[in-house]
């Protein structure tokens, strides 16, 4: 059975695994883990331990939130398991001012059904820090 929890109590690197799927240079699962620690909101899915899903946000606390990082296994997908974890989330941020996100065309539809809407955005990506070894310094 899938369990969802909102933290990363009894998650370890050895939990996280086949993420990142179609990076050319993903990060590695003590990478992953870095990246779940960092974030000021993580919902995951877990079957028996191990982590089939998760989403991440980003947030001042006060009117923004970023939602950088949505994934489920491929052998999980198609389940509801990403709509709970965005929904999940969603009841986390509350009433924030703004929620936004960045996806490709063909998953707006997805997130429409999750009362999202469509808007234009702007993106840098450094391909090389893609596996996540260029540390960013936070205040
Ligand atoms: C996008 C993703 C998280 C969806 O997770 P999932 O567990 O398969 O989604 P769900 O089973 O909750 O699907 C919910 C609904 O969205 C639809 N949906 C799922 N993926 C979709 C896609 N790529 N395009 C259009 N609709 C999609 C499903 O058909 C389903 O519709 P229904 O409720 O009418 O049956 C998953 O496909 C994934 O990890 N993709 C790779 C990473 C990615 O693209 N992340 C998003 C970054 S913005």
């Amino acid at each position: 059975m899938i369990k969802y929890q909102d933290h990363l109590k009894g998650v370890n690197a050895a939990r996280l695994g086949g993420f990142f799927v179609g990076w050319l240079n993903p990060p590695n699962s003590a990478g992953h883990l870095k990246l779940l620690k960092g974030s000021d909101l993580a919902v995951l899915a877990v079957d028996g331990g191990r982590v089939v899903g998760f989403i991440t946000a980003i947030t001042d606390g006060v009117l923004a939130a970023y939602i950088p990082f949505l994934e489920v296994l491929p052998e999980y997908q198609g389940r509801g398991i990403g709509g709970q974890l965005v929904k999940r989330m969603l009841r986390m941020l509350g009433k924030a001012y703004m929620v936004d996100l960045l996806c490709d065309k063909e998953l707006q539809q997805f997130y429409k059904k999750l009362n999202m809407f469509p808007a234009t955005g702007m993106m840098i990506r450094n391909r090389r820090s893609q596996c996540g070894a260029n540390i960013i310094r936070k205040k």
